[in-house]
C-alpha cells in the first residue's frame, strides 16, 4: 500500500472511532488507540517516515501533520462534547437530591432599623426621611453651631465640589457649599420647618466622617435620631423613652445612665450609656432642644419644649450579637452576612 493511502486509512478510521464514542470512558480509549505516546497507531504511522526517500519527506511529512493535526482536532471536539453532556444529563437527573438556592436575607442592620422603628412606633414616634447631601444651614447653622465651631472645619466633613447646585436629592434652600450631612440631626430642622408641634418623630440614616477606620469607626455610618416636641417635654420624659427604648430592645433589666455632655443644639445635653456587664457602654447623645433651634425654626421656646437624641445603629446591633468589627457591616462578606 502506498505511504497515502496509508495516512488516508489511518485518517478514517481515526475519525469513524471519534464519531461512534459516546462516553467520556471511550472517548479515551480512542485517545490512547490513536494518538497514545508508546503504542497508538499514529506512532507506527510516523516510524514509516523514516524510510521515505529524502527529496519526498518534506511532501511526506506535511501529509503526516495534516492528518495527525485533524484527528487531534477531532478528538478534542468529540471530548468537550461528551464533557458537556455529562453535566446536562446529571443537571436533570431528578434521582439526584436537590441544591439549596441561595435566598437574600435583610442585611443586619436593616434589621435592626426595622426593629427600633418598631419599637419607636409604639411609644407613637414616626418615621421620617431627609437627603444625604445637605447645604450648611441644615447641617450646622440652624443647629446653633457657630461658623468658628471646630464641627465645622472642612477637614472633618465630606464637602463636595458641587457647591450650590439643586438637583435630585440634594438639599434645597439658599446657595452654598453641599456635603454629606455629618449628623441625622439635619432632619430635625427639616421636619420642624414643615410642621407645627407636637412632633414626635425618629429617623434612621447614614451619616459621613472622615475619621479613621477602626473596629468601631467608619466613614459612614448608620445614626438614628429621635425628636419629640410639645408643650411638656423635659428631661425626665427623654430618659424614659431612651430607658423604654433600650429595655424594649436589650431586655427589661437594663440600666441607662447620662452623663453631662455638651452639643451645640441641646441645653443641657447628655451623653448616655448602658450597662454591660461590669461596665458601661456609651451610645449616642441627647438633650433638650436649645432654645436657639426652636427658634431658628420658628417655634416659641416660652410655649414648647423639646428633647432630641442620636445613637449609632451598629452599636446596638455588634452589642447584641457581639460583633467585634465594625467593617463587617460594610465588606459584604456572605460568611458574615448568612449568619442573621
Ligand atoms: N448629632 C449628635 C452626634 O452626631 C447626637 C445628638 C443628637 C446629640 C441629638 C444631641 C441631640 O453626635
Amino acid at each position: 500500500m502506498e505511504l497515502s493511502q496509508i495516512f488516508a486509512a489511518f485518517q478514517q478510521d481515526a475519525l469513524a472511532a471519534i464519531s461512534s464514542a459516546t462516553t467520556a470512558e471511550a472517548i479515551e480509549q480512542v485517545r490512547i488507540e490513536f494518538l497514545g505516546k508508546k503504542q497508538g497507531k499514529l506512532k507506527d504511522l510516523q516510524s514509516n517516515l523514516s524510510k521515505v526517500p529524502p527529496e519526498q519527506r518534506p511532501e511526506v511529512g506535511k501529509r503526516f501533520n495534516e492528518v495527525k493535526d485533524a484527528v487531534t482536532y477531532a478528538l478534542e471536539e468529540r471530548q468537550q462534547q461528551l464533557i458537556k453532556t455529562k453535566v446536562v444529563a446529571s443537571a436533570i437527573d431528578v434521582t439526584l437530591p436537590g441544591v439549596r438556592p441561595l435566598t437574600g436575607k435583610l442585611h443586619p442592620l436593616t434589621q435592626t432599623i426595622n426593629e427600633f422603628q418598631e419599637i419607636m412606633s409604639r411609644f407613637g414616634f414616626e418615621v421620617e426621611d431627609g437627603p444625604e447631601i445637605e447645604d450648611e444651614y441644615h447641617n450646622f447653622v440652624a443647629l446653633n453651631i457657630p461658623d468658628d465651631h471646630p464641627a465645622r472645619d472642612p477637614l472633618d466633613n465630606f464637602y463636595l465640589a458641587t457647591a450650590g447646585v439643586a438637583g435630585a436629592g440634594i438639599a434645597g434652600a439658599g446657595g452654598g457649599p453641599r456635603l454629606l450631612r455629618s449628623q441625622t440631626s439635619t432632619i430635625q430642622i427639616r421636619t420642624m420647618e414643615n410642621r407645627k408641634p407636637p412632633i414626635r418623630i425618629v429617623s434612621v440614616g447614614r451619616v459621613y466622617r472622615p475619621d479613621e477606620i477602626d473596629d468601631t469607626h467608619h466613614l459612614m455610618f448608620h445614626q438614628m435620631e429621635g425628636l419629640m416636641v410639645g408643650p411638656d417635654v423635659t428631661m425626665a420624659s427623654l430618659k424614659t423613652v431612651l430607658r423604654l427604648f433600650a429595655a424594649a430592645y436589650l431586655g427589661e433589666d437594663v440600666h441607662v445612665r447620662f452623663r453631662p455632655s455638651f452639643f451645640p443644639f441641646t441645653e443641657p445635653s447628655v451623653e448616655f450609656d448602658v450597662q454591660r456587664g461590669d461596665g458601661w457602654l456609651e451610645l449616642g447623645g441627647a438633650g433638650m432642644v436649645d432654645p436657639n433651634v426652636l427658634r431658628a425654626v420658628g417655634y416659641d421656646p416660652d410655649e414648647v419644649s423639646g428633647f432630641a437624641f442620636g445613637l449609632g445603629i451598629a452599636r446596638f446591633c455588634m452589642m447584641r450579637h457581639g460583633i467585634k468589627n465594625i467593617r463587617h457591616f460594610y465588606s459584604n462578606d456572605l460568611r458574615f452576612l448568612q449568619q442573621f
